[in-house]
């Protein structure tokens, strides 16, 4: 394993990942681990320092998830959050005690500034709780190191095994100090090197892709997104032509993405890419269908039809690459099957199975943040590298009903404009996404001396960590106002143009 990484080990709280991504953000290397890893696997692995999570169960239930208590007798640094601080506490001899009713939601806690995990932390502030049991004895050679007024044992700490327990999440943003909380185990507690760099990793990756592949060959989609780019200029740095890139038009594309793809890749960087105009086919297809779901799965479907055959051109081939990153990994692993379906999202879980490729996926270890810096690093334009994401359908499922080339064509103009508005504000990359919706809504208004009739145009924009859930962007007015006036002075068919301030939940993201 890598020098200088700290092991998360994974008692199935919500938060985990975003534990990961604190950690990495102060170029710290971390990764989960399983909580059913042998603890000599773990110790041969020599990390700079363990986290245990938190987790849903109790240490008394029968199936309570725990570890050999030889993890905190190794040296090494030990930060317990939650369940993981309750564990602690239970393993060492201390106390804890049942509780059926939860605390949950903001407290006030107090910190002993004296302990070095609290170093620079405000003391009374806010932090975030969420928890049943709770830790009613610290175990021999421990402090109470913060309290709240419902927990007495907000926090223990053992200076000198340097073994520490938080019973609130320092991870989550309405924890205040949170971030410097987790700075201060990294780097007072466990003096960790931070050297997590990019650079290296896209080295270390290149070599890896080079062995992998050898001198075989290796196909990917390239959608224009974010992950697909990233991942083709990383394969392309090893391995050059032996990388085919398809690059499936499926009509319902923003305005100039062909082209912006066609210009970066294959003229800038001189990949191997074959565009691939496939929007006739689909749109026949889709001629007449209106449920959100439907068009969905006749684009899934036909867009794996498409690449199967495009891609069986290159009979050589023996690698498929994606672009699928972190999240991707543990979302489909921890959630797999079990959710219900509110959309089906035809471009996460994948492309062919029965073609018969082995999967290389470059960029599993990391997080959307990462994989931009890396884009930048190898050179890849902003336009793409700070791009939003864009489903897999299109513009399908921003035209609300039936699809037609003409309603295409406006949504694909007024969309231009709004997006490049957003940019020349310097928004663009503070919105998390955002995007124009078509209506199937017609208004009377007035342009000139004429009345008109004509499609109602909606906004959208959002701010969110993880898409789960999402604030409404707070738009300046006058950003609103300029857009509007623009979109219906140049884009043809629409009249109306709406804000959306919903978010989500109730609603979700896109409009279908
Ligand atoms: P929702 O609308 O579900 O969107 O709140 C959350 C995120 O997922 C994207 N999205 C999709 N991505 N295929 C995709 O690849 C889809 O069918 C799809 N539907 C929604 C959406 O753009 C947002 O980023």
């Amino acid at each position: 394993m890598r020098k200088n990484t700290v092991i998360v080990i994974d008692y199935g709280s919500q938060y985990t990942k975003l534990i990961l991504r604190r950690i990495r953000e102060n170029r710290v290397y971390s990764e989960i681990v399983p909580v059913d890893t042998p603890v000599d696997k773990i110790l041969k692995m020599q990390p700079a320092a363990i986290v245990l999570s938190g987790g849903p169960r109790s240490v008394y239930d029968k199936d309570a998830l725990s570890i050999d208590k030889r993890i905190f007798e190794a040296g090494i640094p030990v930060l317990g959050i939650c369940y993981g601080m309750q564990l602690m506490a239970h393993l060492l001899g201390g106390k804890v005690v049942p509780s059926d009713t939860r605390e949950y939601g903001r407290a006030e806690a107090k910190f002993d500034l004296n302990s070095p995990l609290f170093k620079g932390v405000k003391s009374p502030s806010m932090v975030w709780m969420s928890h049943g049991d709770k830790v009613e004895e610290v175990p021999q050679g421990f402090k109470i190191i913060a309290s709240t007024e419902d927990t007495l044992i907000a926090a223990m700490g053992n200076d000198e095994k340097k073994l520490y327990a938080v019973q609130f999440h320092p991870e989550v943003s309405h924890t205040l100090f949170g971030k410097t909380i987790l700075k201060n185990f990294l780097f007072k507690v466990a003096n960790i090197t931070p050297d997590w760099e990019m650079d290296s990793f896209i080295d270390t990756k290149v070599e890896e892709i080079k062995k992998t592949v050898g001198n075989k060959k290796v196909i990917l989609g390239l959608s224009g997104g974010v992950d697909s780019s990233v991942a083709a200029a990383l394969i392309h740095k090893a391995i050059g032509d032996n990388l085919y890139c398809i690059f499936v038009d499926h009509g319902l594309l923003r305005k100039n993405e062909g082209e912006i793809v066609y210009k970066t890749f294959k003229e800038k960087f001189g990949f191997n890419l074959k565009m691939v105009d496939a929007s006739k086919m689909f749109l026949n297809r889709l001629k007449g269908v209106t449920d959100p779901e439907q068009k969905r799965k006749i684009i899934g479907k036909t867009f794996v039809e498409v690449f199967e055959k495009e891609a069986s051109s290159f009979d050589d081939a023996e690698f498929l690459a994606q672009g699928t990153l972190y999240p991707d990994v543990i979302e489909s692993s921890a959630h797999g099957g079990t959710s219900v379906t509110i959309k089906t999202h035809h471009n996460v879980g994948g492309l062919p199975e029965k073609m018969n490729l082995k999967l290389l996926e470059p960029l599993r270890d990391l997080f959307k943040d990462e994989v931009r810096e890396i884009g930048r690093i190898l050179g890849l334009p902003e336009e793409i590298v700070s791009r939003h994401p864009f489903p897999g359908p299109g513009l399908a499922v921003r035209i609300i009903g039936e699809i037609t080339e003409e309603k295409i064509k406006i949504l694909q103009e007024a969309d231009y404009i709004f997006i490049e508005e957003l940019r020349k504000a310097n928004l663009y990359n503070d919105i998390s996404q955002a995007f124009c919706v078509l209506t199937p809504v017609k208004t009377v208004g007035v342009m000139g001396d004429y009345r008109t009739y004509e499609y109602v145009l909606a906004l959208r924009a959002v701010k969110t960590e993880d898409f789960m859930t999402a604030d409404w962007y707070e738009m300046p007015y006058h950003l609103l106002k300029r857009v509007s006036s623009r979109i219906i002075n140049k884009v043809k068919g629409i009249n109306r143009v709406v804000y959306d301030i919903t978010s989500k939940p109730p609603a979700t993201v896109e409009w279908e």
